[in-house]
């Protein structure tokens, strides 16, 4: 899968929004820049729900959520909200999400369902939100599909589902996670009772939306899942050919080859983990809480995208370069077309030093467009010849 084209007229902070990406680049990595508010974190979060929550009613409360105080007037027919198209195996699907007015709508009916009307104009129902915002039981509005024919329509819902599976969104934990309920968001900046509160309300969302990564320090829990499939694997090739196989000393390889000069141990049991350095001073033992917080990062998303077997996937990465220094800035781009090459990954980033491990093409911005700028103003002058460019390039 691969996100093509997204294109928002206006929600929330973000206007007329309109970014494509391309399938042929190589690597298939885009960086995803503005000033901070720009709206990065909000675009990643609207394509994650909709994606991700729309063919699953127990997930609509996310779309809910996301979309309180999106307002539809009642004089106004529908609200586009996003046109997105996706690329499956050479085949474009154009999903149209609008919003409509449940009270306009209703006055329409004449005696038919609401869905049977909508059907006619060529909407399907997704959820029923609270557009004005106000605190009232009255959802009045509708977030819909829009199809142009019976046969798009068929289409649209066979792949909204396999679509779900292949769509990812990582952010550190203290990002404000708008599809989350106002009143468990606010209690991040609320005393201290009220925060832990919020972070395990967080803890039970990634249990439900199960491609939802907060960039946790340090995933033991991922680390050891990772090796845990791993070594059933081998036992399942022990079974089917008579020989083990060797995925669980593979996986221990990869980790350790991350980890410079320490190894990785594990429990017998695969209930914990601890590291061993060996440096001048000989081997000694270390824990988790031993490492440094880019180290515990960047092994955090190494086992996510293996553990989780993300192939063929849409990855949204939201603040990625945080803790890092600015050699794995730059590092990251090839860490992930690595570690997980057939995937699409959009990188939220403000780092000059990842920027300069793609092409200017591969960049992306949002208004207003701070490195694009930057770069207009190291334009070489007029008179400067295209030899001379390109020699610099
Ligand atoms: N309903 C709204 N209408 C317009 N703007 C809004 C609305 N709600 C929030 N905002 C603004 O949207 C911005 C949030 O954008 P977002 O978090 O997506 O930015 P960002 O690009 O991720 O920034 P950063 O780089 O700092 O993480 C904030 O400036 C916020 O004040
Ligand atoms: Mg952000």
């Amino acid at each position: 899968m691969f996100l093509k084209r997204v294109q928002v007229p206006d929600f929330r902070i973000l206007k007329d929004v309109d970014i494509s990406f391309e399938p042929e680049f190589c690597p298939r990595i885009f960086p995803l820049g503005s000033l901070n508010g720009g709206g990065k974190s909000t675009l990643f979060q609207l394509l994650f729900v909709l994606l991700g929550c729309s063919s699953e009613p127990d997930k609509y409360v996310y779309i809910r959520n996301l979309l309180t105080g999106f307002k539809v007037d009642s004089d106004q027919l529908e609200r586009s909200l996003a046109k997105i198209e996706i690329l499956d195996n050479g085949i474009s699907v154009n999903l149209e999400f609008v919003c409509i007015n449940r009270k306009k709508r209703l006055s329409k009916l004449g005696g038919k369902g609401l869905d049977e009307v909508l059907r006619s104009k060529g909407l399907r129902s997704i959820t029923d939100y609270l557009g004005s915002g106000n605190n009232s039981n009255n959802k009045d509005c509708l977030i819909c599909l829009k199809f142009r024919s019976n046969e798009q329509l068929n289409q649209i819902r066979k792949y909204l589902p396999a679509l779900a599976t292949k769509i990812y969104l990582a952010a550190p934990f203290t990002q404000v996670f708008q599809f989350l309920a106002k009143t468990e968001t606010r209690k991040l900046f609320k005393e201290h009772k009220q925060k832990l509160e919020y972070y395990l309300k967080l803890e039970a969302v990634k249990q439900r939306l199960t491609n939802f990564f907060t960039y946790d320090f340090l995933s033991v829990d991922y680390i050891l899942k990772f090796l845990k499939s791993a070594r059933d694997q081998d036992f399942k090739q022990v079974i089917d050919t008579g020989n083990y196989g060797n995925n669980y000393q593979l996986a221990l390889g990869e980790l350790n080859s991350l980890l410079d000069n320490k190894q990785i141990n594990v429990d017998p049991d695969l209930s914990g983990v601890n590291f061993k350095i060996k440096d001048e001073e000989g081997e000694r033992e270390l824990f988790p809480e031993d490492f440094s917080h880019g180290e515990l990062k960047r092994l955090s998303i190494y086992v996510w995208l293996k553990h989780l077997q993300m192939e063929d996937s849409i990855v949204l990465m939201d603040e990625i370069e945080s803790t890092f220094h600015p050699d794995w800035q730059y590092q990251i781009t090839a860490d992930l077309a690595e570690w997980g090459a057939s995937n699409q990954y959009i990188l939220a980033t403000h780092s000059y030093d990842l920027c300069q491990a793609l092409t200017p093409a591969h960049i992306k911005e949002l208004e207003p467009r701070p490195i694009l700028e930057i770069a207009a103003t190291d334009q070489p002058s007029a008179n400067q010849s295209t030899e001379e460019t390109q020699k610099e390039n």
